[in-house]
C-alpha cells in the first residue's frame, strides 16, 4: 500500500512548512508529513524550506544571520496566495514534535544543509528526536548525503533517506552503500522499473513531489511505497478510487 506524505504540510492548499498545513495533513488523513529544517545564528532549528526568509516571510536575510526571537517576529504565511490564514509564526521542530504526541503522523524531516553548512545540525536534530523517543516516527532525508550519514552514525535506528533529482544506476546499491532503507527522488527520476526492482531489494521508494492526478495513478498502480504531494487529500481520494 503506498503512504500519503503531506509536502510541507499541505502546501497546495495551505501555507507550506507551518502549523496550519501540518494540521491540514492530519485532518485529511495522510500518513505523514514532509518538513525543511534550517538553523539560525542562535542554534534554533525552525521550519522553513529557503536558506532565507524573503520568499515566504515579510522578513528579508539569511536564516543563519537571524536570532531566533527576531526570526518568530515575522509572518511566515505572508505571501502565501490566499489570504485566508490567521498570521502564522515560523515553526520550531520541537513545536511540530509537540504537536505530533497528539497524532500517529510520520514526519520526514529535511535538512536543508547542502547550501549552508550548518554546523551541528545533525547532532541538534538527532538529539531532539530521542528526547521525544521519535526514532520510529522519522525519516532523515536530504540532498547532502554526508549529512545523513553523519545522522545515521549518531543513531542507527533512524531511518535516513537520500534525496536526488536526476537518475542514478541502481540507486538500491547506492542506498545500501549508505546505510538507507529508502530513496526519494524526484519523481522525474524514478521510472517503473526502478521503483519495482529498488523495492525487490528492500529499498523503499517515496518520490517527490506528486501533483498530478495521472503521476498519482501510476505510483498507487505500481504499488510505491509511498508519495510526496501537495495535495494529500486529492491523493487519498485517487488511492481510493483505485481500491
Ligand atoms: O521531499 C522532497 C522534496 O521536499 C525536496 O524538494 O525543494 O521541495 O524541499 P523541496
Ligand atoms: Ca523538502
Amino acid at each position: 500500500m503506498t503512504l500519503i506524505f503531506a509536502h510541507r504540510g499541505s502546501a497546495g492548499t495551505h501555507p507550506e512548512n507551518t502549523m496550519d498545513a501540518f494540521l491540514e495533513a492530519e485532518r485529511v488523513g495522510a500518513d505523514g508529513i514532509e518538513l525543511d529544517v534550517q538553523m539560525t545564528r542562535d542554534g534554533e532549528i525552525v521550519v522553513i524550506h529557503d536558506e532565507t526568509v524573503d520568499r515566504t516571510t515579510n522578513g528579508k536575510g539569511y536564516i543563519k544571520d537571524y536570532h531566533f526571537k527576531d526570526l518568530r517576529k515575522l509572518h511566515a504565511n505572508y505571501t502565501f496566495k490566499k489570504k485566508l490564514f490567521n498570521k502564522q509564526k515560523v515553526p520550531t521542530l520541537s513545536e511540530v514534535f509537540d504537536w505530533m504526541k497528539g497524532n500517529s503522523l510520520v514526519c520526514n524531516i529535511e535538512l536543508k544543509n547542502s547550501i549552508m553548512d550548518y554546523e551541528g545540525m545533525e547532532e541538534k536534530v538527532v538529539r531532539m528526536i530521542n528526547k521525544y523517543g521519535y526514532s520510529d516516527r522519522i525519516i532523515i532525508s536530504s540532498f547532502n548525503h554526508y549529512s545523513i550519514v553523519a545522522c545515521s552514525r549518531l543513531d542507527s535506528s533512524i531511518e535516513i533517506a537520500p534525496l536526488y533529482s536526476t537518475g542514478l544506476y541502481m540507486p538500491w546499491i547506492y542506498a545500501r552503500s549508505l546505510g538507507a532503507a529508502a530513496i526519494h527522488p524526484n519523481q522525474k527520476v524514478a521510472p517503473d522499473e526502478i521503483i519495482s526492482e529498488s523495492i525487490k531489494n528492500g529499498i523503499a521508494v517515496r518520490p517527490y513531489t506528486v501533483n498530478k492526478a495521472h503521476q498519482m495513478k501510476r505510483l498507487f498502480s505500481i504499488g510505491c511505497s509511498a508519495i510526496v504531494t501537495d495535495f494529500p487529500e486529492k491523493a487519498i481520494r485517487k488511492k481510493e478510487e483505485l481500491q
